[in-house]
């Protein structure tokens, strides 16, 4: 069943598909708090709350104002996310670290929060941008892959824990995609515009784990069961 959503919170909605999902949502009448470092412009049914994500103690107390101030949740989508150009023989550290501390912990601190209100509520969806990055260890970007395959996990153990209880968790994946993140990709990207709108109709139906676009799924089949040899030899 489509569920129409009311209230949500979007982390990372100050730039490419977490901007478009703040709009779309905005749009559709839902009161929706976009948290990023950089604060767009409000807009009707929009609020901005300036935060890092790797402040991470700071997480709990703002949800909670997040959730006082929007008159409840019933959305949050975690979209922050970061992916710095890496060389092919660049080992750096600090970039690791920064990927590892946005995608991977400003995710669990925020989600969880979610989770437990959630569970407790009986109701609610959770919906965490992935990538299809995470299907395989691929050689170009090592930590940034790892931590989209950590976030598919921690997700499928949110859905196994608190799926029971009504609440969904949806995994998106998706591919190249027309935003800041992707301007040194080469090749065919979707319109951020586009993907936000698949999804959105993934979480309104609540689908477990959503390719973007959706064709990607056989594409990462094939690739998911490539054997090593090939992926070494391969380099993509
Ligand atoms: N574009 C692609 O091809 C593609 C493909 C697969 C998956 N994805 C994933 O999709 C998600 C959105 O990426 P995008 O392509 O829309 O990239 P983007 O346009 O660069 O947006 C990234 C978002 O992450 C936020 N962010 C980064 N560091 C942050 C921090 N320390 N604290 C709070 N927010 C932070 C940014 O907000 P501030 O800078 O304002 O803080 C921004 O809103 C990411 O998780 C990305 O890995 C993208």
């Amino acid at each position: 069943m489509s569920q129409q959503f009311y209230r949500a919170i979007v982390v990372g909605g100050s730039s490419g598909i977490g901007r478009e999902l703040v709009l779309q949502l905005a749009a559709s009448g839902c009161q929706v708090a976009s948290v990023a470092r950089r604060t767009e412009p409000s807009g009707e049914n929009i609020r901005n709350y300036a935060h890092d994500v790797t402040d991470f103690a700071a997480a709990p107390a703002l949800f909670q104002q997040i959730c006082l101030e929007l008159g409840g949740l019933d959305l949050i989508v975690y979209a922050s996310g970061v992916m710095p150009s890496v060389g092919p023989d660049e080992f750096c550290f600090e970039k690791d670290k920064q990927m590892v501390d946005v995608n991977i912990l400003g995710a669990v601190a925020w989600l969880n929060e979610a989770a437990q209100r959630f569970g407790q509520a009986g109701s609610g969806t959770i919906v965490g941008i992935g990538s299809v990055a995470g299907d395989r260890g691929r050689a170009p970007k090592p930590v940034y892959g790892a931590s989209k395959a950590f976030f598919e996990s921690y997700l499928e153990s949110l859905r196994n824990r608190v799926g029971t209880k009504g609440v969904r968790v949806v995994t998106i994946k998706p591919g190249p995609t027309d935003t800041p993140m992707a301007a040194e990709h080469v090749g065919k990207k979707l319109p951020a515009a586009e993907a936000a709108r698949q999804i959105l109709a993934a979480a309104r139906t609540g689908k477990r784990v959503v390719y973007v676009p959706g064709i990607l799924k056989y594409v990462f089949a094939i690739i998911r069961a490539l054997p090593s040899p090939i992926m070494q030899r391969l380099k993509f």
